[in-house]
């Protein structure tokens, strides 16, 4: 991946950071997006371009204002002169998720829309805008993460849940059309993984021992297992891929 760039959404902390370390360990330059985290942004900076030697830059970006992507791009556009695949991973929790991550019966349509928009439209705006800068290379891989509750119930998760089926559902129709450009469009699901966005459910250490016993590895994701799957999308080996959704849930989601 030498002369590679990537840019990724959410870059600071969880899986996000892995892909950030994954991608410099093979060569790739790395541009990755923070909303609060400005000095551990910083932090993996400093150490990704002296462990690695290759070029690493981070701006800050709030998916709950996805247009603000294009100024973002501006930014990127002054350290990088290429882009060759686009990660959108960030994800919205906390406030931005009141109404959105409950039972059904205390749904309420703000918390819904949010996660929407954390979830669909940044990643249309933040493929858009990679597209404008991939299709003047060549082409290009852009990969949306995207998780298994839309297969399997999990307890307060339907405004996720129903959101990722729904970006797994976008990138089947980018795949349809960007593939004249030569741009693959594909999805990364994961089952549950030990991140802060999991310790943050209310009921995280019954999820865990859930997850855990219903694991025929038995045990829950770690950060870094869905590094392999998004290399393998951005390299040569899945020139064929598109359209796409990748399930790695440590066998969870058959049990
Ligand atoms: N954890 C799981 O079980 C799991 C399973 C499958 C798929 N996934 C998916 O994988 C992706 C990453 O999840 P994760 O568990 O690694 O999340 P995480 O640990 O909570 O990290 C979230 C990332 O998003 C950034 N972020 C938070 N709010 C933001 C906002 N308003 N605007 C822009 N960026 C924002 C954070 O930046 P700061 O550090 O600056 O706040 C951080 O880099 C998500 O799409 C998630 O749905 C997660």
């Amino acid at each position: 991946m030498q002369n590679k760039t990537l840019f990724i959404s959410g870059g600071t902390r969880g899986i996000g950071k892995a892909i950030v370390y994954a991608f410099a360990a093979r060569g790739c330059n790395v541009a990755f997006t923070y909303a609060s985290s400005a000095d551990t942004a910083k932090e993996i900076i400093a150490d990704i371009e002296s462990t690695y030697k290759v070029k690493c830059r981070a701006y800050r970006l709030d998916i709950m204002e996805p247009l603000t992507y294009k100024d973002v791009y501006k930014e990127f556009d002054e350290d990088f002169d290429k882009l060759d695949y686009f990660i959108s991973n960030a994800i919205i929790s906390g406030r931005a998720v009141v109404g959105g991550f409950a039972p059904f019966m205390r749904l309420k349509p703000k918390g819904l829309t949010n996660i929407y928009t954390a979830t669909v439209s940044a990643f249309v705006v933040g493929a858009q805008e990679a597209v404008k800068r991939m299709e003047v290379n060549g082409g290009g891989s852009i990969i949306s993460m995207s998780s298994t509750g839309n297969l399997v119930y999990t307890p307060n998760y339907s405004g996720h849940a129903t959101n990722k089926a729904a970006v797994e559902t976008m990138v089947k129709y980018a795949a349809a059309e960007l593939g004249e450009k030569n741009i693959r469009v594909n999805a990364v699901s994961g089952g549950p993984i030990d991140t802060d966005a999991l310790k943050a459910f209310p009921n995280y250490e019954e999820v865990k021992a859930e997850v855990v016993s219903r694991s025929p590895l038995s045990r829950m994701g770690d950060a870094t297992d869905l590094t392999g799957a998004c290399l393998f999308l951005c390299g040569q080996e899945a020139s064929w891929l598109t359209g796409q959704t990748i399930v790695i849930d440590g066998g969870t989601s058959f049990q």
